[in-house]
């Protein structure tokens, strides 16, 4: 098992399904898949029944997952120890994008109930993360500037 990880924004989606398109093997959007198995969306799973609820669903289902995939996981996935542990157990790649970068992406985004309250708290929350990022991840790669084809085939070349 393949697992992107990173912070919101930037770009686990498009490059798993690069990725995996590139291996030749499925690709698993957890988000998405989280949402249909509970027929809310994520931000509706927020403000009925918190962040907690949400991230047991998410390792709930990070538990399921079998076979080979490329799987693109939620920014806060590595919030959790067991769940570092878990996808430590397939091999880990940390997408990396700089505070900018994310900023831009996001400027009109108001589909991510943990972007949110001013930019301090935001920037608070990205640079709290990066130490975890790194440490679950077996590759690092730098994603700003990069268009998702040439980090797909960066990333293929590293698992050969
Ligand atoms: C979250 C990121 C989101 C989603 C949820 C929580 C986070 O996924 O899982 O809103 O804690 O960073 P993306 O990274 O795909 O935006």
């Amino acid at each position: 098992m393949i697992y992107l990880i990173g912070f919101m924004g930037s770009g686990k989606s498009t490059i798993a399904s690069r990725l995996a398109e590139k291996l030749q093997c499925s690709c698993i959007e957890m988000d998405e898949s989280i949402e249909k198995q509970e027929g809310l969306t994520i931000p509706e799973m927020f403000a009925q029944h918190g962040e907690s609820y949400f991230r047991e669903k998410e390792r709930d289902f990070l538990r399921s997952l079998e076979g080979e995939a490329v799987v693109s996981t939620g920014g806060g996935v590595i919030l959790s120890k067991e769940n570092c542990e878990m996808m430590r157990e397939g091999t880990v790649i940390y997408l990396h994008a700089g505070w900018e970068t994310i900023v831009h992406r996001l400027k009109n985004d108001t589909s991510r109930p943990l972007w949110s309250g001013d930019e301090s708290e935001k920037k608070q929350r990205f640079e709290d993360r990066l130490k975890l990022y790194k440490e679950a991840a077996h590759h690092v790669v730098v994603v700003d500037d990069k268009a998702p084809e040439v980090i797909a085939e960066e990333i293929a070349a590293r698992l050969k």
